[in-house]
């Protein structure tokens, strides 16, 4: 079987910028969206144009930037939405329109306060507005992860009929189990008519803490786009996280799914991302945290030292950082404390260093963690001496 590219959609700068203090200005989403670019980015949604004049101007700036990448605007199905979002959008070089309408149970009655039988129509109505000014046309069922799939596939085949490019199957509010998930992608994709033509997309959302897995569960069960954020910012418990998704695609050859990210650049642009939405990333976080590729506890870093596979099974140099960590705390061993000595330049006998090792406990019991520094006044202390 060959190798499948899967579409990496970034919505760093629009679901992503929802979070409430992450605000960015111009300057900083231009930055940005040119990071995202380098990075490999297929698609870059820069923005919800109607939504203010500053998100108007901010999608304008990107769209004349971008050389590579397709630049997308959100819409709700509103008309003035989509005419706002084209004129944006008219100065990229591939131009996308993101529009849609909900499609469950909850949001028909509730939110819309229409029929199912309006809602399609609104849907058709939108993507052809959308598509009297571009080509690729994205179409959103939002709540599709609450929507009742026969509906769904109603919906999804009347977009496509309308000339809709892309589907996209937003698990907005994180409800779905990557089964139910995945099993809705499959129903799509077996069931409606002319989705060969098109591309279908997941959107998850990380309420359970499930947007990575039900997004992988997505792309393994037919759709060809995930649309995610760096370090998986986003509202509430946030959207899916780019680097995880592209990690685990990397890390899994066999499922035959590729991207076209260059990971090398994936701890820079997670930094980058959390200094300018001065949103911190959790040190435990998968890929891009500061300990994800750190070793604190004995038996785990004498693994590493004998050989690093035995404890992680990404080389940290695949994502951008130098080299994995051995860290001293009161848990580490003798085989680590020897590691981080000899990296110092200190060669100790056996019995030496077990005398260091117990003036290193003492210390570490003290301290949350024994840095060089307390290594050489160890060293000094002790009167240690090297071995010939
Ligand atoms: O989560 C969602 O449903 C969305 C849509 C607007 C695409 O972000
Ligand atoms: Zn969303």
């Amino acid at each position: 079987m060959s190798t499948q590219k899967i579409q990496i959609f970034d919505t760093t700068l629009r679901d992503g910028e929802q979070v409430p203090g992450c605000k960015l200005n111009m300057q900083e989403k231009l930055v940005i969206a040119r990071q995202l670019e380098q990075l490999g980015v297929d698609v870059i949604e820069a923005g919800f144009p109607v939504s203010s004049p500053g998100d108007f101007e901010a999608v304008k700036a990107i769209a004349a930037q971008t050389k590579e990448a397709t630049v997308c605007g959100l819409s709700r199905a509103v008309a003035n939405d989509i005419l706002t979002a084209a004129e944006a959008l008219k100065g990229a070089k591939r131009p996308r329109i993101h529009t849609g309408i909900g499609t469950s149970d909850l949001h028909v009655t509730y939110k819309l306060r229409i029929t199912r039988d309006e809602v399609i129509a609104r849907a058709v109505e939108a993507v052809k507005l959308a598509k009297r000014y571009v080509e690729d046309v994205e179409f959103y069922a939002e709540d599709a992860g609450r929507t009742d799939n026969v509906f769904l596939a109603r919906v999804c085949e009347a977009a496509v009929a309308a000339g809709a490019t892309v589907l996209n199957i937003p698990d907005t509010t994180g409800y779905c189990l990557p089964e139910e998930y995945g099993a809705k992608i499959k129903y799509l994709y077996e069931n409606v008519k002319g989705i060969d033509k098109v591309c279908l997309s997941t959107h998850c959302h990380n309420d359970l803490g499930l947007a990575t897995a039900n997004s992988v569960a997505g792309v393994i069960n037919g759709a060809r786009q995930i649309e995610c954020t760096i370090n998986g910012v986003g509202e509430r418990a946030g959207n899916t996280a780019l680097e995880e998704v592209v990690m685990i695609l990397r890390q899994h050859p066999y499922l035959n799914l590729t991207t076209g990210i260059n990971s090398r650049m994936l701890t820079e642009t997670s930094a980058l991302v959390s200094h300018m939405m001065r949103m911190p990333v959790q040190p435990n976080k998968a890929i891009v945290g500061a300990n994800a590729f750190s070793h604190s506890s004995g038996i785990h870093q004498d693994g590493m030292i004998k050989h690093r596979e035995t404890y992680e099974i990404i080389d940290p140099r695949e994502v951008g950082v130098d080299q994995s960590s051995i860290v001293l705390t009161a848990r580490s061993g003798r085989a680590a404390l020897a590691y981080r000595l000899q990296k110092l330049g200190y060669k100790f006998d056996k019995p030496t260093i077990d005398k260091a090792y117990t003036s290193f406990l003492h210390v570490a019991d003290v301290k949350k963690e024994v840095v060089d520094e307390d290594l050489h006044v160890l060293v000094e202390q002790q009167n240690l001496v090297a071995a010939n």
